[in-house]
């Protein structure tokens, strides 16, 4: 069965480790994510935006394939299902649907207006105890439609955020949807550090995790960031190991066309990536 986010979260910051929340996509990226974390015995959120929820034909779709998805393939981790960037009215549809968790990102608005939805949806949850993120500042770049300027948070703000009981939340500091540019200048630590501190430790959540150097990664989780969201890492290795089979001209050897065997080594190469994040999170063995 699915789980809020707060408990597994908790624990995270707790034990100075942090939760992958890997996105999904289709059936095969649900499928892999969930076996990369029962394989490691690590807990595990699964994300999806509004694009990928449409993309999937709609919110009880997905919850209807996760649930179902859990209980054939045995997974025993703990697994949450997550609206990301959740818009005010998609929050509430997704919360509807069975989602565990949900993301509202009110960060677009001005700042009241942010406080004010997030409270709504903050109560909306809780009473069904569903776990809630919401954002303060913006993430830079571009997700599924998401634009955010990568402004950075403001830690006042941010508490005023913390002190409605949000069980964790992501905060502008830097990070950037996507690639990461040549000329970046890194997370802002300091910003990092005084949001944990004013928000008296809780749990952060790290948007943009792809492309972070492991460095940066290992700062941050001691920063108290318990929650790190990886998208794009996931899509380019898909995509390579998926162009290099065709490019050996492999979908035309046997019946190497059948989906089942041209989806197989991006499958394999989403596996391995989620592993390895959560080696690099520290999440193994934390189920
Ligand atoms: O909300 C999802 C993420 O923040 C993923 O970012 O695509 O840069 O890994 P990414
Ligand atoms: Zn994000």
């Amino acid at each position: 069965a699915l789980v809020s986010a707060k408990e597994m979260l908790e624990k995270a910051h707790a034990g100075h480790y942090a939760v992958g929340q890997f996105n999904i996509n289709n059936l095969e990226w649900t499928k892999m994510i969930l076996l990369a974390s029962q394989e490691t015995n690590s807990p595990v959120i699964l994300g999806v935006s509004e694009g990928a929820g449409k993309y999937m034909t709609g919110y009880k779709t997905v919850t209807a394939m996760v649930s179902a998805m859990i209980d054939d393939l045995g997974i025993t981790v703990p697994v949450a299902l997550h609206l990301d960037h959740g818009s005010y009215d998609g929050a509430k549809a997704a919360l509807a649907a069975g989602f565990s968790s949900i993301m509202f990102d009110g960060s677009h608005y001005p700042f009241e207006e942010n406080l004010a939805k997030s409270k709504e949806i903050i109560e909306l949850c809780h009473a069904q105890g569903v776990s809630v993120e919401c954002e303060v500042g913006a993430i830079g770049g571009e997700e599924d439609g998401v634009v955010g300027n990568g402004e950075v948070a403001d830690p006042q703000e941010c508490k005023t955020i913390a002190d409605l009981g949000v069980d964790m939340l992501a905060a502008g500091i830097g990070n950037i949807h996507g690639k990461y540019p040549e000329n970046w200048t890194g997370l802002n630590f300091d910003v990092l550090a005084e949001i944990q501190d004013v928000t008296s430790g809780k749990p952060l959540v790290l948007h943009g995790g792809s492309g972070i150097p492991t460095d940066q990664i290992a700062k941050a989780i001691s920063l108290g960031v318990s929650k790190i969201n990886v998208n794009t890492e996931c899509q380019l290795v898909f995509a390579a190991a998926t162009r290099k089979f065709i490019e050996e001209g492999k979908d035309l050897q046997g019946k190497g066309y059948d989906p089942r065997k041209l989806l197989a080594p991006g499958c394999d190469a989403i596996k391995a990536m989620v592993i390895e994040k959560i080696k690099e999170f520290g999440s193994d063995n934390k189920a």
